[in-house]
């Protein structure tokens, strides 16, 4: 690739002697120049390779650096003194004490205010990150779940005001609780100002998004292209009629997709980013961002222009904000997902591979393909973070990778249609209650939706009155949350798991939501389920396990070995670190099993404790494993 130091060094001298710092001190001038210094040179490179062919190629860069400059100047002191401390301690996500959880502000307390008041019970249950799910202003109806926003400097009247957030987001910081929002920016709703623009008739505005006069130019797209909700629209464009013109719109027609082919709307967005940064929150989810690049001929995800434009993105971020990160929330082929982590890009990811392959071995009692794509997919750069998740929001998608599993003797389709078989409960002998998602009439393709409880058979149990299932459906839950206390990474828990809730049935009588099972997953927790959980047990023990967890660096930022599993229904890892070791072992099945000692030879020592009920092992002797038993033996490295 070209050396392009002289041509950024040259345009930035250019720049800065256009722009006016002087309402900056002196001092935080030089900080933005220093800024400037270490980062713009990265920018320029990721900002031409996608706009350098454009006649207007410096009146855009320079625009940019304006963009970035009122950024900067708006960021408050507070908040620059948080952008010190987070480079001071740039790992701070790998920390043991890290524990996420993910929530619908309206159906966690109703609003913002009643949020905050809620303060306590993210302490007392060691949580110190909150994904604030979308609470932009967003159409009436459906609204995607928020994800059609319209306006990224308006809260949803209903959760409060930007205030409000400003609020929240400062007290939950003074109690050392990261805050995290989204970056809604492949698409916007029809209803933001830039849409309301285009639908006038404005030339500029029809270019922020992709317009086209007739369906011809869409067809040669759409040959390519998935579709992502086929259960409600089939193909990925929409008419719309003020104008006549088709829109492109990847997920529902009120999503229009932004073009970022024009470096007007990489600006725009720019600014919008820096806004939701400064409000001050410590990570941005990066939403949908597989599909942001568009090139005909391709399916158009996970372009390389994608990952150029995030780049660019995270370098207006480490000039104006570093001490927010972004998290990428790509649920793509494992291959595509890795691309995107990268101190560069995004330092953290989900990791909808582990969450699918927990799904897997829990319904075939089997870890080959598990533990197999842990090893070939799992490791990532030191300097990043896997965000490891069993449930949230969405829908679950069966993105392992094909050639990985025919080479163990899974048919990668057959094997799908069994597990949504499996998880929507047609699967003769299945514990699970779950719903079927955007099932596509042309393949019979669908995903799943359903809260963990209910996919995990609790649900089921209940209904037949019947303990045993009970208890395997609780130790399910509790096992499927071991693996992500314990693997690395950031554990996020979805709102309403730690109770164990079920299924909500009640979308199905709402017209704005009966179209869009993944409702039934979104749960309300209440004041009384706080107060009263109703399941004592499986949050007792959760809180037990996160305060093992919190215990034990081991847990924390150390390095994860995956382990080729001891036998057909068990996972194992370790985790190591500079003074201890921890093997990590769970069993899928509801059999008891026997751990043959070979498997501790990697400990190097003679006995362990199980971290999970303080007992001692020794290791030179066969160790049972209960049903769903999963254990953590630590020992101390030999010095
Ligand atoms: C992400 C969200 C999902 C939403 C989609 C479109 O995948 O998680 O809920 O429907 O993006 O914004
Ligand atoms: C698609 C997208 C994913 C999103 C989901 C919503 O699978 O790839 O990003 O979460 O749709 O259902």
């Amino acid at each position: 690739m070209k050396d392009f130091r002289f041509e950024s060094q040259r345009t930035l001298t250019r720049i800065l002697e256009k722009i006016d710092l002087s309402q900056l001190s002196k001092s935080q001038q030089n900080l933005f120049r220093a800024r400037l210094d270490e980062h713009f040179p990265t920018l320029f490179e990721t900002y031409y390779e996608v706009y350098g062919w454009q006649y207007d190629f410096y009146y855009h860069i320079q625009s940019l650096v304006e963009v970035l400059l009122k950024g900067f100047t708006e960021r408050s002191a507070v908040l620059k003194k948080k952008d010190k401390h987070k480079l001071a301690d740039p790992f701070w996500y790998k920390s043991e004490n890290m524990l996420g959880m993910a929530l619908y502000v309206d159906l966690f307390g109703g609003d913002l205010k009643k949020l905050k008041a809620r303060l306590p019970y993210f302490k007392s249950m060691g949580i110190n990150y909150v994904h604030l799910m979308p609470l932009y202003r967003s159409p009436e109806g459906d609204s995607d779940g928020g994800y059609a926003v319209s306006d990224y400097r308006c809260v949803d009247p209903k959760l409060g005001t930007i205030d409000d957030l400003r609020d929240l987001a400062k007290a939950f910081n003074k109690a050392d609780i990261n805050i995290v929002l989204d970056f809604v920016f492949n698409h916007t709703s029809d209803e933001h100002d830039w849409a309301l623009k285009a639908k006038d008739g404005s030339f500029e505005h029809q270019q922020f998004y992709y317009m086209f006069d007739d369906k011809s130019e869409p067809e040669e797209y759409e040959v390519h292209l998935r579709e992502i909700f086929p259960q409600v629209r089939r193909g990925n464009f929409s008419f719309e009629p003020t104008t006549g013109k088709w829109v492109w719109t990847t997920f529902n027609n009120f999503q229009w997709d932004l073009n970022y082919s024009n470096p007007s709307v990489f600006n725009a967005i720019a600014d919008e980013m820096l806004f939701l940064a400064n409000i001050g929150c410590d990570a941005l989810r990066l939403d949908a961002l597989a599909f942001i690049w568009k090139e005909k001929g391709t399916n158009c995800e996970n372009l390389p222009k994608a990952h150029t434009l995030i780049q660019a993105f995270n370098c207006c971020l480490q000039i104006v904000a570093p001490a927010v990160v972004f998290k990428s929330e790509a649920i793509v082929h494992p291959d595509e997902v890795l691309k995107y982590i990268d101190k560069k890009e995004c330092q953290l990811s989900y990791n909808p591979l582990l969450m699918a392959l927990i799904w897997n071995s829990l319904a075939t009692r089997k870890t080959r393909l598990l533990s197999a794509s842990m090893q070939k997919t799992g490791d990532i750069s030191e300097e990043c973070s896997w965000v490891n998740y069993v449930r949230c929001h969405d829908d679950i998608g069966w993105t392992f990778d094909d050639q990985l599993a025919s080479e163990l003797g899974i048919k990668g389709d057959d094997h799908r249609f069994f597990l949504n078989q499996f998880y929507t409960g047609r699967f003769e002998g299945s514990f699970a209650n779950g719903v079927a998602f955007a099932e596509n009439p042309n393949n019979g393709d669908c995903r799943v939706c359903g809260s963990l409880a209910s996919l995990c058979g609790l649900e089921r149990a209940q209904q037949e009155n019947n303990q045993v299932a009970i208890d395997l459906a609780n130790k399910r839950i509790l096992l499927v949350h071991s693996i992500i206390m314990s693997i690395g990474g950031v554990p996020l828990l979805y709102a309403g798991d730690d109770f164990a809730l079920l299924n909500d049935y009640s979308y199905e009588e709402d017209p704005s939501k009966m179209h869009d099972a993944r409702w039934v997953n979104r749960i309300e927790v209440n004041n009384e389920t706080l107060a009263n959980s109703p399941n004592e047990k499986v949050t007792q023990s959760l809180k037990t396990m996160i305060a093992i967890r919190q215990e034990h660096s081991v847990l924390g930022h150390a390095i994860t070995r995956f382990l080729s599993p001891p036998n057909d229904h068990c996972f194992a890892y370790l985790r190591e670190n500079e003074t201890e070791r921890c093997l990590c072992i769970a069993n899928f099945s509801e059999y008891e099993l026997t751990i043959h000692p070979h498997t501790f030879d990697i400990l190097g020592q003679s006995t362990a404790t199980d971290l999970c009920d303080g007992s001692t092992k020794a290791l030179s002797e066969n160790q049972k494993i209960l049903p769903y038993q999963y254990m953590w033996l630590r020992v101390d490295k030999q010095v």
